[in-house]
């Protein structure tokens, strides 16, 4: 098995080596990257939500002094692969979502560009429109796979026996709301292409993976790989949205390739990222729950109900925690699509787990007041020995102590049946459970030289404001084996080894890993006192890959809720999780991310909800103004606390990824809390005062 690092910067706190850059304005961001006379681009969007666009009339547009070009469906490039729905800009007149990209106006500066393409008159020949989910739909379909190649469905024993059988059941619904990642860096991208020889572009583009963003650039538009460069060093945040290019990147390439030896930008207003940038599915959760009267679960079952664009099919993989979290000898998940006219959904901060630990974490706490068990106590009896699903032991699984933990920190011990009144404020206590699988990619990198004096390690890697600048030199230092101080890494640029996307927590994993190879083997070849340019290179290592246990960082969330007991008004002056998530690599920038995540999950339960205006087909509250993000106002007291968790098996450093546990289960805990402080249980997310004071009384 893989030799573990021997932690020595590893474990520390070092201060963001990016740190300085953000906080003085330096850092350059995609839409800022200094280039020689820019022109600027504004999208055309659809303003029907189904139908086709008959005619552009674009005179006025090429009217005004300083526009460039304006592109359209009817004079755009064709491009070389529209086999993905989403990045076929521009080559279709049909419309399938209101907000689609039907045409990009290029000016001089953006506001002409702005004002140009609200200058161009579309006509189109509108159809009905139908983008109302529900689970009554007669056309819901079973998608093949769901997100990224799990089983649709999967059934274990015989849940409906079960059911009619068990001494207690449960049957509920429960709903999670659409909503939209909102980083605060709005997409951007900065597009030159030199026609000089075959012609060279460079994309200076906000991703998470500028690896992956060349391959499907490439892909759509018949580039080689080494015809193209991404460059990217910061990205103010990502969650998943910019884990895959949009639509608007390649919009971007298509005008710089209008423009031929003119940088050209494009950003993206936070109103168009509303249509364009990916969103989390609005689902419907049936949960059904047998248990005998200690709560030692006999079936538990999830049936998901989703939705999927039609241009390109996103099935979130809602129903995957549920196949390994607790020991039940049945189990049922299923997933089931609704494809409507709306606009592409995709990834965002652990797609899955996060809106799949909402619903059963709420179950298992209806369950637990229908037995009068502790829920703590309810999830520790189900605790499974080995992973239900595979049957493979677990690397590490300490849920147990996680709940423990949790439960001694947060003072649960004092909780009782109901909550309690305090004033005018009725208060009360919630646990859930959190989960994220460890994954590492397949496919990453690093070189390691000794340059200058100073060990330099390379990877195409992302930092999305996670941390990466800072812990990978860590890694590469322990793997060295010398001082943090004397190891620098270059990040974020095609012309550094393959890396692969900073999604799915796999980031550190993986490019750690490749580092940790690389440095292992420059080690061995060049000794302890190498000489300037020596340099060597290191991929992640299969055979090093250990696939005999089932690996993933679980954790337990508590809250305290106060809801006022005339007007509803919920706060959350309390929440504390633990979570076992292997070796922290940074406690500094872990603790961020994990406070990160609980308080995106917080905002989850409270605060953000697409408000979809199925009439118009889109998005209602789409700006800042309106789609609500919980603020620090809105956060008490809020703790990430680890175990000191060693797992010999999931890599060199020990490490499980911490970029998305914290937002998996905190939806529920808060719903929990809710309603152990009023009685009344909401099973429809976000809890907003007009689904608790009908129940206040
Ligand atoms: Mo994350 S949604 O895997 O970028």
């Amino acid at each position: 098995m893989t030799g573990l690092l021997e932690p020595r910067a590893i474990g520390q706190s070092p201060v963001r080596r990016d740190g300085e850059l953000k906080v003085r304005g330096t850092a350059v961001y995609a839409m800022e990257t200094p280039v020689e006379n820019p022109a600027y681009c504004h999208p055309v969007q659809a303003t029907v939500a189904r139908g086709r666009v008959t005619a552009v009339d674009t005179a006025a547009a090429e009217a005004l002094d300083g526009v460039l070009a304006v592109l359209t469906p009817f004079n755009a490039e064709r491009l070389a692969d529209t086999s993905d729905g989403e990045f076929a800009v521009l080559q279709e007149p049909d419309v399938a979502f209101r907000g689609q990209l039907i045409g990009v106006v290029v000016a001089e500066t953006s506001e002409l560009a702005r004002q140009a393409a609200d200058a161009v008159r579309v006509s189109y020949a509108e159809q009905p429109h139908d983008s109302v989910l529900s689970a009554d739909r007669d056309d819901l379909y079973k998608p093949d796979q769901v997100n990224p190649s799990f089983e649709t469905d999967t059934a274990e024993g015989d849940v409906a026996a079960a059911m009619a059988t068990a001494e207690v059941t449960l049957e509920h619904t429960y709903e999670t709301a659409m909503y939209h990642n909102n980083p605060l860096e709005p997409h951007a991208t900065t597009a030159l292409w030199d026609p000089a020889g075959a012609g060279f572009l460079t994309l200076w583009d906000s991703t998470q993976g500028v690896h992956p963003d060349r391959a499907a650039v490439c892909q759509v538009f018949g580039l080689d790989e080494d015809q193209v460069r991404v460059v990217c060093p910061y990205v103010g945040g990502g969650f998943g949205s910019k884990g895959q290019p949009h639509a608007h990147v390649m919009l971007a390439t298509m005008a710089a390739r209008a423009l031929p030896g003119r940088p050209v930008k494009l950003a993206m207003t936070r109103q168009q990222m509303f249509f364009l940038t990916g969103y989390r599915t609005p689902t419907i959760q049936r949960v059904q729950l047998a248990a005998d009267h200690r709560g030692r679960l006999s079936a538990i079952a999830l049936d998901v109900v989703e939705q999927t664009s039609k241009v390109k099919e996103f099935a979130e993989q809602t129903g995957v925690p549920t196949r390994m979290m607790y020991a039940s000898p049945s189990r049922r998940t299923t997933h089931r699509l609704a494809a409507l006219d709306v606009p592409v959904n995709s990834w965002m901060r652990a797609p899955g787990e996060c809106p799949g630990m909402f619903g059963p974490e709420v179950a298992l706490d209806e369950l637990a007041e229908t037995l009068g068990i502790d829920p703590v106590e309810l999830r520790i009896v189900n605790e499974p020995e080995v992973d239900p699903e595979t049957g493979k032991p677990w690397s590490s699984r300490h849920l147990v102590e996680c709940l423990r933990e949790g439960a001694q920190r947060f003072g649960w011990s004092s909780r009782g049946a109901r909550g309690h009144r305090d004033g005018d404020w009725l208060v009360g206590l919630g646990v859930a459970s959190s989960v994220y699988p460890t994954m590492r990619q397949a496919q990453s990198t690093a070189n390691v030289r000794f340059e200058n004096g100073r060990y330099v390690a390379e990877i195409g890697a992302a930092d999305l404001g996670t941390g990466a600048w800072t812990i990978l030199p860590q890694i590469a230092a322990d793997a060295l084996g010398v001082d943090l101080a004397d190891v620098d890494v270059r990040l974020g640029d095609t012309r550094y080894p393959t890396a692969s996307v900073a999604g799915g927590s796999s980031g550190t994993n993986t490019w750690g890993s490749a580092i940790t190879v690389a440095a292992r083997a420059f080690r061995e070849k060049f000794g302890a006192d190498p000489r300037e340019g020596d340099e060597t290179s290191g991929d992640v290592d299969q055979a090093d890959q250990d696939d005999e246990h089932a690996a993933y960082a679980f954790g337990a969330q508590f809250v305290e809720a106060r809801v006022n007991a005339d007007t509803g008004e919920i706060r959350v002056p309390r929440l504390i999780g633990v979570f076992g998530v292997g070796r922290v690599i940074n406690p500094r920038t872990a603790r961020s991310q994990l406070i990160g995540g609980m308080t995106m999950g917080l905002s989850m339960a409270l605060h953000e909800n697409s408000a979809f205006d199925t009439r118009l087909g889109q998005v209602a509250n789409h700006d800042l103004a309106e789609y609500h993000i919980t603020v620090n106002a809105d956060v008490g007291e809020i703790e990430a606390h680890w175990l000191d968790e060693h797992d010999p098996y999931v890599n060199a450093m020990g490490s499980k990824g911490i970029g998305e546990i914290g937002i998996t289960g905190t939806a529920a805990a808060v719903v929990n809390a809710v309603h152990h402080a009023t009685g009344v249980r909401v099973r429809s997310l976000p809890v907003t005062l007009d689904k608790l004071l009908p129940g206040l009384g």
